[in-house]
């Protein structure tokens, strides 16, 4: 099984960004824990703050990769161009936010993505990433 984690804009600072709401550890460290904990699968990461690098990099896993676990940073609440492309893929998409987005201002309660995607996690600090890799492998 091969899964795709895809992290958007400002997402490359975990473990530094506003650490009292995305805790304190580098994304790299966790992802680590994750690969030696699901050895049977996988897992790929990549970071962009780039919206259409996010695009090229669903299209290029999107046809071949099981599934995508895509936490678009705030593009989740602007984006069109990412809910097209993850409409476009055979690879199932789950939406994860580390942060409980619905505790949170009014403009992150409205997700442009959530509608194309297989499920939303939310709120489970990076435990949302593990969670989303149990819905897939479920
Ligand atoms: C986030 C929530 C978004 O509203 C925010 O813009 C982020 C991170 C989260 O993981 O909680 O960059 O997606």
């Amino acid at each position: 099984m091969k899964i795709q984690i895809i992290n958007g804009p400002n997402l490359n600072l975990l473990g530094s960004r506003e650490p009292d709401i995305y805790g304190q550890t580098s994304f790299q460290t966790f992802f680590e824990d994750l690969q030696s904990q699901y050895p049977a699968i996988e897992l790929s990461y990549y970071q962009s703050n780039i919206e259409g690098e996010l695009i090229d990099k669903m299209q290029e896993v999107g046809f071949t990769y099981d599934a995508i676990i895509l936490n678009a940073g705030a593009y989740t609440h602007t984006s069109i161009a990412l809910l097209d492309c993850i409409r476009s893929l055979k690879a199932e998409v789950i939406e994860v936010h580390i942060s409980n987005v619905y505790a949170r201002e009014d403009f992150r309660h409205k997700s442009m993505i959530s509608s194309a995607c297989k499920g939303v996690i939310a709120g489970f600090g990076l435990n949302s990433y593990r969670l989303a890799i149990e819905a897939v492998v479920g």
